[in-house]
């Protein structure tokens, strides 16, 4: 099939710049609601999807050709960089990464080497540069926040209260630091490896910091923060992403990051982000996905009402507040997508 010409509307509102239509895509837009996908998955584990490139690539642009979103995201997860470095991790289907050698003392984080991305994660440079030449829309890089990186190494697993996690930062700081540091590094030396491999966009997913408060957060994380998207802005101009899951109370502290776009999940309206706490950065989100096992009328009416809000000022995509749920179907999403474009070009 004949390559379409490149369509750019997603960096563009990365860069507030004007679009033709709002420009969509989904978290976890590879994943088991779609057939196509649950029928690769019965013949390899998570991590052999990750690290066969025709099969990452092929995931990968599963739902740009099925649901005619803007961009896609690289197939693979944010723990994939850190086995590699000696985090004897799995993905379990239904539950997440888990942890076999959990971080408990500072002498557990000397024993992680540095990350070489040529020689760790040859499999991911080697899939970016197939999309890089397949696709038709802007591939995003992605990479774990190093709190949230943290949190699956400390708690050996998935956590509802981060509890052993906050217990590591609060007890051992230094410790904490020396963490903190070395997944940064990790951070910006993965991500820089995928854009020069041709990622077009990069997102850092802090999904859990939200457990923090905001002068926790300011102390603990926002240092490194920093760091890591000054580093970034630094050495490239391709856009960056920040996302985190009820983090609505540090989004202000994030509008002081060196970061292009924020990633709002669905508890904090795009309006309130704007006016009430003034965010100029563009912004992505915000429907929340349990609705899209809703009826199809008020779908379409929260839809207007973020497309409405997000309009007002350049710069919004528009996502879902998390990652797409297995029971969600495809025509929902496919509906959806046609709705978002067609009602942003006319209005
Ligand atoms: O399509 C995409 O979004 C790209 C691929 C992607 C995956 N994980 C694939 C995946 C991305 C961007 C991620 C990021 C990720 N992984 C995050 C940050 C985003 C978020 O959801 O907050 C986090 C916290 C993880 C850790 C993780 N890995 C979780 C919570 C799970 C889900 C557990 C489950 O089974 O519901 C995973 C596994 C995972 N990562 C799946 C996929 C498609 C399901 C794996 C399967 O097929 O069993």
């Amino acid at each position: 099939m004949a390559k379409q010409p490149f369509n750019d509307n997603f960096l563009r509102a990365c860069r507030q710049e004007a679009v033709d239509h709002t420009p969509v895509w989904y978290m976890r837009q590879a994943g088991r609601y779609q057939p196509e996908y649950r029928k690769i998955r019965e013949k390899y584990t998570f991590f052999e999807m990750n690290e066969i490139p025709e099969v990452c690539a092929e995931v990968t642009r599963l739902p740009v050709e099925q649901l005619g979103v803007d961009a896609a995201i690289l197939f693979a997860d944010i723990m994939t960089p850190l086995k590699p470095i000696g985090v004897d991790v799995d993905i379990k289907s239904g539950i997440g990464p888990v942890i076999a050698n959990p971080i408990r003392h500072v002498e557990d984080i000397s024993q992680l080497r540095e990350l070489e991305p040529e020689k760790d994660v040859p499999y991911i440079l080697e899939s970016v540069k197939m999309l890089e030449q397949q696709l038709s829309v802007p591939l995003i890089g992605f990479a774990g926040a190093p709190f949230t990186l943290a949190s699956y190494m400390i708690e050996g697993g998935p956590s509802k209260n981060y509890h052993l996690t906050k217990a590591f930062m609060y007890a051992q700081p230094e410790a904490w630091n020396v963490l903190m540091d070395k997944l940064a590094t990790l951070t910006v030396t993965y991500l820089k490896a995928q854009i020069a491999a041709g990622a077009k966009a990069v997102q850092i997913f802090d999904s859990w910091v939200g457990a923090l408060n905001q002068p926790d957060y300011r102390r603990y994380v926002a240092p490194i923060m920093h760091r890591i998207f000054g580093e970034l802005k630094e050495a490239t101009d391709v856009p960056t992403i920040y996302f985190g899951v009820g983090a609505g109370h540090l989004l202000t502290e994030w509008n002081r990051l060196q970061v292009d776009v924020l990633g709002l999940d669905w508890r904090v309206t795009i309006h309130t982000a704007r006016e009430e706490l003034g965010i100029q950065k563009s912004l992505q989100g915000n429907l929340d996905p349990s609705l899209l096992l809703g009826p199809w009328e008020m779908i379409e009416a929260q839809a207007k009402e973020i497309l409405d809000q997000g309009a007002k000022v350049p710069g919004h995509i528009f996502n879902l507040g998390h990652g797409t749920y297995p029971d969600i179907k495809v025509e929902t999403l496919q509906r959806l997508t046609a709705f978002i474009h067609e009602y942003s070009q006319q209005n």
